[in-house]
């Protein structure tokens, strides 16, 4: 069958699929219960625990003899290698397995395969979600979600283990780069498109960690404890916008505890808040050996363990079979796996081609991650670049070793990464030989001294940690200064699973070699008339206060994914205006962050293993701290440094573009709120290049019963690309659930009476336009389970 043939047929298929889904919920539960009523209680245990033959890190891992269950084991699982791990499938009763593959920055599985070494199976590895989030563009991130998800089906997996989108509310944290914003509101429409756009592929989807996982530091088993408030309103906020906008198939639980229980064994979480509160119909799986009690998993509605053990089959065996588990609450469970099923490309026979359009995907990798950079400064008209520029004197060990994203689970195995050295060369720019030389020897030796003493056990980030900086001599950089026509330095950072960053020279701050860099440079290219520009290649927030007075322009590139180097030259030459916004703030010094004080958890010395509570869990890691207490409160990020006057170096929403835009016209559909209020606002194109502008609509509510930080951003918007002199106007729409807060002594989202300033901005401290709404008397907009109340009282911050 030609391949074009089959796609078209497949795409029928998945319609129909689609389709006939939503129009018959209740044949699906029916059809469930027929095949429940035909499983043994062995097959169910084997369903809802994942075909691992072992628990990660265990040592009652066993040498299982072969039987027929570990036979279709080993089938399951050898049909995508490198997937995350697969589910048990019984054809005998119409149960297909289901593969499961991590995400979230793109597809990840093994580039090779033993049984067909003819050909690859690279990904595309797209720009990471920290990125993304900078483009504000909710319609690209569903266009990304989308060819995602296309690699997904063709390879033949079902559900992608993404998107990822714990709340960034420490900078440190390893995994930020799989994570959106420090703002729920941006994590949950960034999710929501993700889901939709991969999901329209007729392919699953699992948002996670769910929840609360905001650190990698003993992310096993920490318990975090939250306040209701900070919970609904910051933590479950993004979660929630996910679930109701994007409708995953899947949830993943998180490793961590939250208030309590393991999040897995939160029936609170997984079903009052989850299922009845926002009406989840998938099913959620547990994180990579997740929690320690499979039967509480169950009560508590989690549905699937993964990736399970042979002894966690005998456990829910056992369980049952001692009246210590109701086969009820497994029976719903399996329910809800099995509905996600007939969903599923492979119970559908869809097939694969094990051939996406890799090229074409590229493409549009490249052109969000430009979407998705941050012009942080540009002084002395530095960028876009002079087109007579012909010579570059690329600077920076990441220049040469360009990250494209981050370590562990979220690293995608793709092709090739294009470096900014082959960026230059693509864009007709010639990189200086003899410093690419210098740098090229240096780096290898560097390597190779390195080769065996990374620390075994941040074993996500062996061979991955970028080189320390070289130190430049002054001839070097002179000569430098004088043969070429421009300075660009890459500072490079990586992070990822397993650990978190740490507020130290080298990481969140920069190494002297890093700053004498950027100041040598400057200042000899400064002394020929030439430029310096500082390209961040970075996963996280670093600081930059102390240095970015110093170069002409820096361009916050993050980590862009496989396409990097092109997607950064298209934004110096102009090729693409910068129209990315920053989704997290950059403080001053880490001090100045919030949890600052108690990331990731306080006081690591006097806890020790001993003295903490419940170690049952699965973990490889050291369980300290066991504890971190969220006292900031509802105040992360913005909601902080607005409300309690602390000055930032570059504020949430913050970004530059090359060309200038006009706030005006700002109305509203009322001065008297009732249910709902339009906000409309022109926005003009004042400048001499074509660009596109994201508006922010922060509102200022009243305190009342409940304190209100000082503002929070409550709708967005980007205009298209709009020529010199032209206009768009960007309308938003507000019901009273997107302006409530969370009351919890009754459980409810209130709005409360009083005045709302209306703050239409470029960025949360660049306010153009104002309006006020009022709100008569309080609105209760939602009532909702009471649950996850902290056990201990939260010295909360508090600005009153
Ligand atoms: C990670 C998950 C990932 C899973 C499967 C875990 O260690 O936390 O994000 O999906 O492994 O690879």
């Amino acid at each position: 069958m030609n391949i074009l043939f089959q796609n078209s047929l497949r795409l029928i298929l998945v319609i129909t699929m689609i389709f006939s889904v939503m129009s018959c919920g209740d044949s699906s539960e029916k059809k469930a219960r027929d095949i429940i009523e035909k499983m043994s209680l062995e097959q169910k245990a084997q369903l809802v625990i994942g075909t691992s033959r072992g628990r990660p890190g265990r040592s009652d891992t066993v040498e299982m003899q072969e039987t027929d269950y570990t036979r279709m084991v080993d089938s399951v699982r050898k049909y995508v290698p490198g997937a995350a791990g697969a589910t048990a499938m019984f054809p005998e009763i119409g149960i297909s397995s289901q593969v499961l593959a991590d995400g979230p920055a793109g597809l990840r599985i093994s580039p090779q395969r033993s049984d067909d070494t003819t050909r690859t199976f690279y990904c595309t590895a797209f720009p990471i979600a920290t990125l993304l989030a900078s483009s504000w563009d909710v319609n690209m991130i569903e266009d990304i979600g989308e060819v995602m998800g296309n690699e997904v089906l063709e390879y033949g997996v079902d559900v992608l283990l993404g998107p990822g989108m714990n709340l960034q509310r420490d900078p440190l944290c390893g995994r930020n780069f799989e994570y959106y914003s420090e703002d729920p509101l941006i994590t949950g429409k960034m999710a929501a498109a993700m889901v939709r756009g991969v999901q329209s592929n007729g392919v699953g989807t699992s948002t996670k960690h769910f929840a609360v996982n905001n650190q990698e530091t003993n992310r096993h088993s920490v318990n975090a404890i939250v306040s209701e408030r900070a919970l609904r309103e910051i933590y479950l906020k993004g979660f929630e916008i996910a679930v109701k906008e994007g409708n995953p198939w899947t949830v993943m639980s998180s490793y961590n505890k939250v208030n309590g229980p393991y999040t897995s064994e939160n029936h609170d979480l997984l079903t009052k808040i989850l299922r009845d509160d926002w009406g989840f119909e998938g099913y959620v799986m547990t994180d990579w050996g997740g929690g320690s009690d499979v039967v509480k998993q169950m009560e508590a509605g989690n549905d699937l363990i993964m990736p399970g053990s042979p002894q966690q089959i005998e456990e829910i065996i056992s369980a049952v079979n001692e009246g210590r588990l109701e086969e009820a609450i497994v029976d719903d469970n399996i329910a809800r796996i099995l509905k996600i099923m007939f969903k599923s490309p492979k119970y559908n026979n869809l097939g694969r081609t094990n051939s996406p359009d890799l090229e074409k995907h590229a493409e549009i990798a490249r052109e969000a991650a430009a979407n998705g950079m941050v012009l942080l400064k540009n002084e002395n008209e530095a960028l876009p670049l002079d087109k007579d520029i012909k010579t570059v004197a690329a600077f920076g060990n990441t220049s040469y070793e360009f990250i494209s994203g981050g370590t562990g689970s979220g690293d995608v195995n793709e092709a090739y990464t294009i470096s900014l050295i082959q960026g230059l060369t693509n864009a007709e720019l010639e990189a200086d030989g003899k410093l690419k030389e210098t740098y090229e020897t240096y780096i290898k030796e560097e390597r190779e001294k390195r080769a065996n003493s990374d620390d075994p056990r941040r074993f996500f980030m062996r061979g991955r940690r970028p080189v320390e900086e070289m130190e430049l001599s002054s001839e070097l950089v002179e000569e430098m200064a004088a043969n070429t026509e421009i300075a660009l330095i890459t500072i490079g950072r990586n992070a990822g699973e397993g650990g978190d960053r740490r507020a130290e020279e080298g990481d969140f701050y920069l190494s002297e070699v890093e700053k004498d860099m950027i100041k040598n440079v400057t200042e000899a290219f400064g002394k020929q008339g030439k430029k310096t520009i500082v390209i961040l290649n970075i996963a996280g927030v670093i600081e930059t206060a102390s240095w970015k007075d110093i170069p002409d322009a820096i361009l916050c590139a993050w980590q862009p994914g496989q396409e990097g180097g092109n997607s950064v030259l298209d934004v110096l030459t102009g090729w693409i205006n910068p129209c990315g916004k920053l989704a997290v703030s950059f403080p001053v010094s880490y001090n100045d962050c919030p949890s600052s004080d108690n990331f990731p958890g306080h006081a690591i010395e006097s806890y020790e293993v001993d003295d903490a509570p419940d170690q049952s869990g699965f973990s490889f890691m050291r369980r300290v701290p066991w504890e971190v207490v969220y006292e900031e409160d509802i105040y992360v990020g913005y909601r902080y440094y607005s409300t309690f006057d602390k000055p930032v170096s570059y504020e949430f929403g913050y970004g530059l573009s090359y060309t200038t835009f006009e706030y005006s016209e700002l109305e509203t559909s009322s001065e008297d709120f009732k249910n709902e209020i339009n906000v409309s606002v022109k926005i003009t194109n004042t400048g001499e290049t074509a660009g596109r502008e994201v508006v922010q609509l922060y509102v200022s509510s009243p305190d009342g019963k409940l304190e209100k930080p000082e503002i929070e951003l409550r709708a967005f918007g980007k205009t298209g690309l709009l020529e010199p002199g032209t206009s768009e106007v960007l309308t938003f729409s507000l019901v009273a659930s997107d302006l409530a807060s969370f009351d919890s002594e009754s459980s409810t989202w209130l709005l409360e009476a009083g005045d709302y300033k209306l703050l239409v901005g470029a960025s949360s401290e660049d306010i153009r336009a104002e309006a006020v709404f009022t709100v008569k008397q309080d609105i209760i907009a939602e009532i909702v389970s009471k649950a996850l109340a902290p056990e201990q009282d939260i010295n909360k911050l508090s600005k009153n």
